[in-house]
């Protein structure tokens, strides 16, 4: 039987093997902001460069951007982020425990998503009054009313530092709540500097912050992560066309790029939608760790709610004209849009597998797709020897060359190997006595643990053949 995952273990694997640690650790730790370590910075690198390729570089109607974080904050009230962009939160007046509304909510049968606050408390006193509802970490009903609290996190420019409590609405500036708010304010630099016509998309990689004031789920909410979107500009007679076409490209790199597996992902179909959605689908992963399904990526139907705001509030001309037809319109929107850091906690979690091996045996290993594994390769003598050991670290160099590789000459070749097993490094190269003389070294494979030998002349092409094939 498949054993349970739990949130507790996958974070202290990634902690343990240099994954992700909790942010500002030697002074307590913040809550809800991480940083990503040695291997979680490659897995991550691998992850972003696997949807640029697929989103940018193998496309002709994509390009690239990379804009700033901040942004004049005009963008925001026109955006609706700074009037809409709230959650609804009830606090514990016994542990001090803060929670959303809606999923407290959600416990006692209620689906008040984006519902107004009113509605919320109306249905929390009602549950109040009969004692019912209580708070889900110690089961008190001393609970305080709904209350809303913007999620953008508000700072200021070159202020005195004893303005910072006391900053006036003309002064804040706000780190952007999603990137695609750039993407918005670019579309009439990119359509005057580049040879781009409708339908186009551009797409770009970048961190968002947003005030989570419940935030207990690792990575998989954090107030400081990084957003992959891309926003596709089209006539509003073709959305629902390319809105599938979007669903399908999306729906099948995860598939087949990510290799996350079939039955681990479902498409969620949005019936209360954000400010700015006409249509909105998100696609869920079943992350063992967290429970169930959750989102991991929301294609939404932006319709002209975007680039008309922005036109509103800058008063300029963001219309386009179509050069066949002459027809002047605001493009309509389709908006893919990810958080990189939970694809990273997606790929984990479906990697992570604790084996027995029979005999009081075990291992941790981590069964991530080769192409995304931080480290490629990993050479080690068999023995600590001063002929083996040169030989070995010479394939180490020359493998470097072309892949990331670890060398590991501590001379235990179980521990070697269970090290590499739980960094996910799919393929270890043992250089042994035979080697000396027959020139060809142990390839082992993570996931089978079988092993063959090579010849060193082949060596290099065969693990970059194995990474594309992911198994011996
Ligand atoms: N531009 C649309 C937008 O931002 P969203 O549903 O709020 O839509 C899109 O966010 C994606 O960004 C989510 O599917 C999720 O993967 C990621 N995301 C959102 N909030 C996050 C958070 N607090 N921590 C980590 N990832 C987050």
């Amino acid at each position: 039987m498949e054993k349970k995952l739990t949130l507790d273990t996958i974070t202290s694997f990634a902690k343990r093997r240099g994954f992700v640690f909790q942010s500002s650790e030697i002074y307590g730790g913040m809550s809800a902001v991480y940083d990503y370590g040695p291997y979680g910075i490659l897995l991550k690198n691998n992850i972003q460069e696997a949807w640029w390729k697929s989103m940018v570089l193998d496309r002709d109607d994509i390009v690239g951007l990379d804009s700033a974080i901040f942004m004049s904050p005009i963008t925001w009230k026109a955006s609706g982020h700074v009037d809409n962009f709230n959650e609804a939160q009830i606090d514990c007046r016994t542990c001090k425990n803060r929670m959303r509304a809606d999923h407290l909510l959600e416990k006692y049968g209620y689906d008040l998503d984006k519902a107004p606050i009113e509605e919320i408390n109306e249905v929390l006193s009602k549950l109040k009054a009969e004692k019912k509802v209580k708070c889900d970490k110690c089961g008190s009903t001393d609970l305080t009313d709904a209350r809303n609290f913007n999620q953008l996190i508000k700072t200021n420019f070159g202020y005195p530092v004893d303005s910072l409590n006391n900053l006036k609405d003309e002064d804040v500036v706000y780190p952007r709540g999603e990137t695609c708010q750039g993407i918005y304010l670019n579309y009439k630099n990119i359509m005057d500097s580049m040879r781009v016509k409708l339908p186009f998309g551009i797409a770009q990689v970048g961190k968002a912050f947003r005030n989570e004031t419940v935030a207990r789920q690792f990575i998989f909410r954090t107030r400081e992560f990084e957003q992959m979107e891309m926003q596709y500009f089209l006539h509003p007679s073709i959305m629902d066309e390319k809105y599938e076409y979007w669903k399908n490209e999306r729906w099948n790199w995860y598939l087949n790029v990510i290799k996350l597996k079939p039955e681990n992902l479902q498409w969620k179909k949005h019936t209360k939608l954000a400010h700015y959605a006409k249509e909105a689908y998100d696609i869920q992963f079943n992350f063992r760790s967290l429970g169930g399904f959750d989102e991991i990526e929301g294609l939404h139907q932006r319709g002209d709610w975007d680039l008309t705001q922005h036109a509103k509030f800058s008063g300029k001309t963001l219309d386009y004209t179509d050069p066949a037809t002459k027809e002047k319109f605001i493009p309509h929107i389709l908006e893919t849009s990810v958080g990189l850091n939970r694809i990273l906690l997606a790929v984990l979690d479906q990697a992570y597998t604790e084996e027995d091996l029979g005999e009081g045996k075990s291992r941790v290993v981590l069964k991530i797709p080769a192409q995304l594994a931080p480290i490629k390769v990993a050479v080690f003598p068999l023995q600590k020897d001063e002929k083996l050991k040169p030989l070995a670290e010479k394939l180490y160099h020359e493998l470097k060359a072309d892949m990331t590789a670890e060398f590991d000459d501590s001379g235990n070749i179980g521990k070697m190997y269970r090290r590499q097993d739980e960094i996910g490094t799919p393929f270890c190269v043992t250089v042994d006595y035979d080697t000396l003389n027959d020139n060809c070294v142990t390839v082992r494979d993570r996931d089978s643990m079988k092993q063959e030998r090579v010849s060193l002349k082949d060596l290099g092409a065969k693990i970059n053949t194995l990474i594309t094939k992911k198994a011996l």
